[in-house]
């Protein structure tokens, strides 16, 4: 009898836990965000090798912290490293660990970040950015399960489901040579797709009210509403920095809009905030339009620089005062006076 209770607390427990934590945080409704909690959920459980791709902000450490909760490992530790953060020595220091001695500075033995999730689940995000030599390294540990710190020579076993991240097109770095194929195979078993934000624009609405409630739980204020036309707002951007985005934009609009409502230009203006000033002479260097378009560009900025002076355009850009005189005519450029600054 006690043992089944405590079995069956047991499973409550797992029951509870797997309500705030595994995929419950994962905020989405549409098609493609259904199957793929289909997919994580069927793979959680398996021990393979998950690969996750996706765009940057569309979610992938989230994705691989639930396929962690969600596995029999969940007891033990997931522990993470960004990949494209650290400099290669010191990525290969932090992930193998080292022996007292392999370096100066190496006053102690130090156990390696993958060691230290033995049992547990080891997350390398931003994999496309790994050097080479750690390559070859993880690619052992995949395949013999083991390991060698820096400096040292013994082999260390070690258990750790590995799931990766990148948002880089990895076969295509294979092909150019940048990442190995064997362990790009290796890692591929099991690839997991997210769809960037701007092809599930449906989830938007969940995914606002669900920070718009966090946020404002927070900072212990009401719940504020989206006025009506806000949504379309969203819904017309194309979100490149995905949900971290939205998820910024709201946190902004939340805390620096003053009423209880957030209205549609509120919106605007903070995603025009957050939008990209890489400009030159006014036009977004994201483009590459053709030269005429640039010359045009170019003059006006410096016609409106200097107040619309002729013969001082005519001379910052070392050309003729008749010769602007024909461009300024070509381009129409009277009529778009102060249009671009
Ligand atoms: N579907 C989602 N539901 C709730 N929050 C999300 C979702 N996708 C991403 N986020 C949030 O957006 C931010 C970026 O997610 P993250 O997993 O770090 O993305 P990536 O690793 O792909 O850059 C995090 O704060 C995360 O909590
Ligand atoms: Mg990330």
């Amino acid at each position: 009898m006690e043992k089944r209770r405590v079995i069956r607390e047991n499973q409550n427990l797992r029951e509870k836990l797997s309500e705030v934590g595994g995929l419950a945080r994962f905020i989405g409704n549409s098609p493609p965000i259904k199957r793929l909690k289909e997919i994580v959920q069927r793979v959680a459980v398996t021990d393979s090798t998950v690969l996750i791709t996706g765009e940057s902000g569309s979610g992938k450490e989230l994705i691989a912290k639930a396929i962690h909760e969600l596995s029999p490992r969940s007891m033990k530790s997931f522990v993470s490293i960004n990949c494209g953060a650290l400099p290669e020595n010191l990525l290969e220091s932090e992930l193998f660990g080292y022996k007292r001695g392999a370096f100066t500075g190496a006053v102690k033995d130090k156990i390696g970040l993958i060691k230290s999730a033995d049992g547990g689940s080891f997350f390398l995000d931003e994999l496309g950015n790994t050097p080479q030599s750690i390559q070859i390294k993880l690619l052992r540990v995949l395949e013999q399960k083991e390991l060698t710190p820096l400096g040292g020579t013994e082999r260390i076993p070690v258990d750790v489901r590995l799931i990766a991240a990148t948002n880089s097109d990895l076969k295509s770095e294979v092909e150019r040579g940048n990442f190995r194929a064997d362990l790009f195979y290796r890692l591929n078993v099991f690839p997991i797709e997210i769809p960037p934000l701007r092809d599930r624009l449906e989830d938007i609405p969940l995914l606002v009210s669900h920070f718009i409630e966090r946020v404002c739980k927070r900072l212990g204020c009401d719940i504020k509403r989206l006025s009506k036309d806000s949504i379309s707002v969203l819904t017309a951007y194309d979100w490149p920095g995905n949900v971290r985005e939205l998820e910024n934009v709201i946190e902004q609009a939340v805390l620096l809009s003053s009423g209880e409502e957030i209205g549609g230009e509120d919106l605007k203006s903070y995603l025009k905030r957050n939008e990209k000033k890489e400009t030159f002479a006014g036009l977004s260097t994201q483009l590459t339009p053709p030269l005429s378009v640039m010359e045009e560009a170019y003059i006006l900025y410096v016609l409106n620089q200097t107040g619309w002076n002729k013969s001082k355009t005519a001379k910052i850009l070392g050309i003729d005062t008749s010769t602007l005189y024909r461009k300024i005519s070509r381009y129409k450029l009277k009529d778009k006076a102060g249009i671009i600054k």
